[in-house]
């Protein structure tokens, strides 16, 4: 999807009058802008410091966040908040949030039509939250940013730019709870992104351009603006 065409859904749903988090969360309401309205328990909009210097992005809601109308509370969320500790963070300090606001039945993957609905008001919270370091976990939210087809497993361990904000793809956290060899990637990738909130005070001018830079692997991906 080009990010022109994101911009416009953008600009052409949340109003230029919202300038914090709890007027967007009023402004989202009890949506229903897709299906997936009528089918959740509750809107899981996100959790945080709403001026946190990083921001998670997830995938979806699962059950337990369904139930709850919280980010990241079940088996998951236990793994990111040991993540978390292992950095030297709480949850309270970072913003957490995911692609879409509700959970899709039986947990199945998120829809384009989903995706090209909720984001908008994602990137409003990316906006107005204005964090340092975002990291994206897993394939969905690594996509959404980032623009690219590229998988996880290709772009985790490095360390891109988007709209001046530094952007780190993570695996998931729930991978780790059927691949149990991914946990050491997580915790390792974890101090990657320590070592990137502790620089990003000190990077000068923001790069708005698309450049990265690389934290040890190969490759590279076209990064359109976002946000
Ligand atoms: N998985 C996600 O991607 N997000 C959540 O909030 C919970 C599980």
């Amino acid at each position: 999807m080009p990010s022109e065409e994101r911009h416009s859904v953008l600009d052409s749903t949340v109003p230029g009058s919202i300038d914090d988090l709890d007027a967007l969360r009023a402004y989202l309401g009890t949506c229903t802008r897709c299906p997936l309205g009528t089918t959740r328990t509750k809107l899981v909009f996100g959790v945080g410091d709403p001026h946190a210097r990083l921001m998670f992005i997830g995938e979806a809601p699962g059950r337990n966040e369904d139930l709850q109308g919280e980010p990241f509370v079940g088996a998951a969320g236990k793994l990111l908040d040991e993540l978390l500790a292992s950095i030297g963070l709480e949850r309270s300090a970072v913003y957490i949030a995911n692609v879409l606001k509700c959970r899709p039945p039986q947990n199945r993957d998120p829809l384009a039509e989903e995706i090209a609905t909720c984001t908008p008001f994602l990137a409003e919270q990316v906006r107005l939250i204005a964090p340092d370091v975002i990291a994206t976990l897993g394939n969905f939210a690594t996509k959404y940013v980032l623009g690219t087809d590229q998988g996880i497993t290709r772009l985790r361990g490095r360390l891109f730019h988007v709209d001046g904000r530094s952007v780190i793809p993570i695996f998931h956290p729930a991978v780790a709870l059927y691949d149990r060899s991914k946990t050491e990637v997580l915790f390792e990738d974890f101090q990657r992104l320590k070592t990137v909130l502790d620089r990003a005070s000190d990077l000068s001018a923001p790069s708005r351009d698309g450049s990265r830079e690389d934290l040890g692997h190969e490759g590279a991906v076209d990064q359109p603006t976002l946000f």
